[in-house]
């Protein structure tokens, strides 16, 4: 996979992605990546990865994207972010190619703050495979893994893993039944 990697210091960053990261561009196509409509807001302490193709969406309501410090976001080629995104990576997120984030979706590998006194509040990978599509308005929870093909029903908020090749939904997400995944398909070309 060849992949942009986005710098740290949004003043080293190239004058469009530059632009991504800090202004409103409308459908402006930024090189590597597929398109970037409305606002997106970039802040990358750690390390960020893009492949080939991605598209993100920032309107009507801005997407985010926060990697901190030592931390480690991985977008395959091809992936379409829809508006609203909110991903907070403090450790791993790994996005595989293909795959359709919906809008308002929301990918955070850490709780940030601790449920009990003695809570150690650890961040956990989440590993979203290739050809996924989460729906509109999906909480994917630290620790996750999402297999490929998968499909999380809108709304959901997935607390455990889900296999591959499956349509899951609800609040925790279940798998509700295996979806026909031919060989080679793939949901969204672009
Ligand atoms: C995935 C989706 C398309 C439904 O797929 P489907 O194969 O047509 O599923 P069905 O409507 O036949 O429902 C199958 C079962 O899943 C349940 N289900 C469907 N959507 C659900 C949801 N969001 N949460 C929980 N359960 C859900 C249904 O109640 C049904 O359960 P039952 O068999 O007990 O009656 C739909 O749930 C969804 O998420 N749509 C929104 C997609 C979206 O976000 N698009 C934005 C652009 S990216």
């Amino acid at each position: 996979m060849s992949e942009l990697t986005v710098p740290r210091r949004i003043g080293k960053l190239p004058a469009v992605l530059k632009g991504a990261a800090v202004l409103r561009l409308r459908a402006k196509p930024a090189g590597w990546l597929g398109r970037i409509t409305g606002r997106l807001s970039i802040r990358n302490k750690g390390e960020f990865n893009i492949g080939r193709n991605v598209s993100f969406y920032g309107k009507p309501f801005p997407s985010s994207i926060t990697v901190e410090k030592g931390a480690r976001l991985q977008v395959g080629d091809s992936v379409f972010f829809n508006y609203g995104l909110d991903i907070g990576c403090t450790r791993s997120i790994c996005i595989g190619s293909h795959t359709i984030v919906g809008p308002m979706v929301n990918i955070m590998d850490s709780n940030f703050h601790p449920v009990d006194a003695d809570d150690c509040t650890a961040s956990k990978e989440i590993v979203i495979g290739d050809n996924v599509w989460i729906g509109r308005g999906a909480v994917i929870l630290p620790g996750v893994t999402v297999g490929d093909n998968t499909v999380i029903a809108a709304g959901s908020v997935v607390t455990r893993s889900i296999p591959a090749n499956v349509l899951a939904g609800g609040t925790p997400a279940k798998v509700i039944r295996d979806i026909r995944v031919p060989e080679g398909w793939i949901r969204r070309y672009e």
